[in-house]
């Protein structure tokens, strides 16, 4: 085939800080796709983007790119309006587990396609296939059935949908390239985009444990991303979340789903509560359906008995006991005080060495393995008492996940009163 364009003159018009036609851009998403342009010279590319950057002609066109080189579904033959969340990634983040049925309790089909962890934060995926049964992969058909039976879907994204990006960011792993706006908005929306929601929102989390550390750096990231969805005729909204210290009292994947059922009977952390919720009403409204309150289906059981059918719907059951750790190992509070401060990453760490999550696409990750939180910043707390209990199958994990532990919390002298941030900060639309 004769080619459009030449790759490296692609390559040196960035490095060169000329701006991308969009024939250009259409041209290497596409080559890279078919293999013409070989992964050196996208890797060339994506570090050139990394250190130069792309303005929003330049974003909005790669993610139309990236969109066109795979299918897009259809959810237009659908009785219910679809929503979508997509949440940057943190420590304890479950949310996705109690926000699908309650979404779908309110009227409004959620299919959400979700990830397998890699490094400190956990995925949805690895969560759910703790529960007994449960299987990830969907037919597109089945996936239908079930958004128009059960209202909610949480499933692995086929490899048909923007499969460029799919190569791009396995390269932009192995390459110092992940941590770059243009790069980071365009993989998540391009696939959120061809995925077909009428309306998404998006949890874009700062601080310690998130990939964005600072909060300029997060809406910068947010403001990309509404303004492509927004762009695509998607219904876009985003939440800056705080990722200081981890979502409710787990980390870790069958820790995480029974948190996750705790919510939904009713009870579980008032962070993880009011994060749902907030995103619940989001979703909702996004949808166009503003005469119900996702507090009412999560009060009155409606949320709940979406959960079990989804559940069931995949296979799972949702009576069934949940695998637990064969070990376990208290790390006990130091001295009487207050904790001032506990730190997502290094908890995100501790569970992922504990077997939590994986290093390589490849590993397996434990069900039971994890961190349960005794007390969360603000408790007043005792010497001598568990703060923390570590879970895992292989005990030979607890030295290294203490040892992330370190300078991980602080308990400051009694009556002293943390700075606790809320958990929205801020809403960008
Ligand atoms: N998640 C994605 O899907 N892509 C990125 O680039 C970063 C996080």
């Amino acid at each position: 085939m004769n080619e459009a364009f030449d790759a490296v003159d692609v390559i040196s018009a960035k490095r060169d800080r000329t701006e991308l036609s969009d024939a250009q851009i259409d041209w290497v998403i596409d080559a890279y796709t078919r293999g013409v342009v070989a992964e050196e010279q996208m890797s060339a590319l994506a570090m050139a983007i990394y250190l130069n950057g792309m303005n929003p002609r330049e974003i909005a066109r790669w993610a139309d790119a990236m969109i066109r080189s795979g299918e897009r579904l259809d959810f237009s033959g659908l009785s219910r309006p679809t929503s979508d969340k997509h949440s940057t990634g943190g420590v304890g983040d479950k949310i996705t587990l109690p926000l699908a049925p309650i979404v779908a309790a309110c009227g409004v089909a959620v299919p959400q396609l979700s990830g397998r962890g890699l490094g400190h934060t956990g995925g949805t995926l690895d969560k759910l296939e703790s529960i007994p049964g449960w299987r990830a992969d969907v037919t597109n058909e089945q996936m239908m059935r079930q958004l128009e039976d059960v209202g909610a879907v949480i499933c692995a994204a086929g490899s048909g949908l923007a499969p460029a990006d799919k190569k791009l960011y396995a390269l932009r792993d192995v390459t110092g390239t992940v941590s770059c706006v243009p790069l980071i908005a365009t993989s998540i929306m391009s696939k959120k985009i061809a995925e077909g929601t009428g309306s998404l929102v998006l949890d874009v989390k700062v601080g310690s444990g998130a990939f964005m550390k600072e909060l300029g750096q997060a809406r910068e990231l947010a403001e990309t991303m509404v303004r492509l969805g927004k762009d695509a005729g998607v219904h876009t909204v985003a939440l800056l979340t705080n990722m200081e210290t981890p979502l409710g009292l787990t980390a870790g994947n069958a820790l995480e789903v029974r948190e996750s059922v705790e919510v939904l009977a009713g009870g579980g952390p008032g962070d993880v509560v009011e994060l749902t919720l907030a995103l619940a009403r989001e979703m909702v409204a996004g949808a166009g359906k503003d005469d119900v309150d996702p507090a009412d289906v999560l009060a009155d059981g409606r949320a709940m008995d979406v959960w079990r059918r989804m559940i069931r719907a995949q296979g799972g059951d949702p009576d069934a006991e949940l695998p637990t750790a064969k070990e376990t190992h208290h790390l006990l509070a130091p001295a009487d005080g207050v904790l001032v401060q506990l730190d997502a990453l290094a908890v995100g760490v501790a569970a992922w060495r504990l077997g939590a999550g994986r290093a390589r696409k490849e590993d397996p990750v434990q069900a039971g393995a994890g961190v349960e939180l005794h007390h969360k910043p603000g408790a007043t707390v005792r010497g001598g008492e568990p703060l923390m209990t570590l879970h895992t199958d292989e005990p030979e994990r607890f030295a290294r996940a203490l040892e992330a532990l370190e300078g991980g919390f602080t308990i400051a002298p009694e009556g002293s009163r943390p700075d606790l941030p809320p958990i929205v900060i801020d809403r960008v639309s």
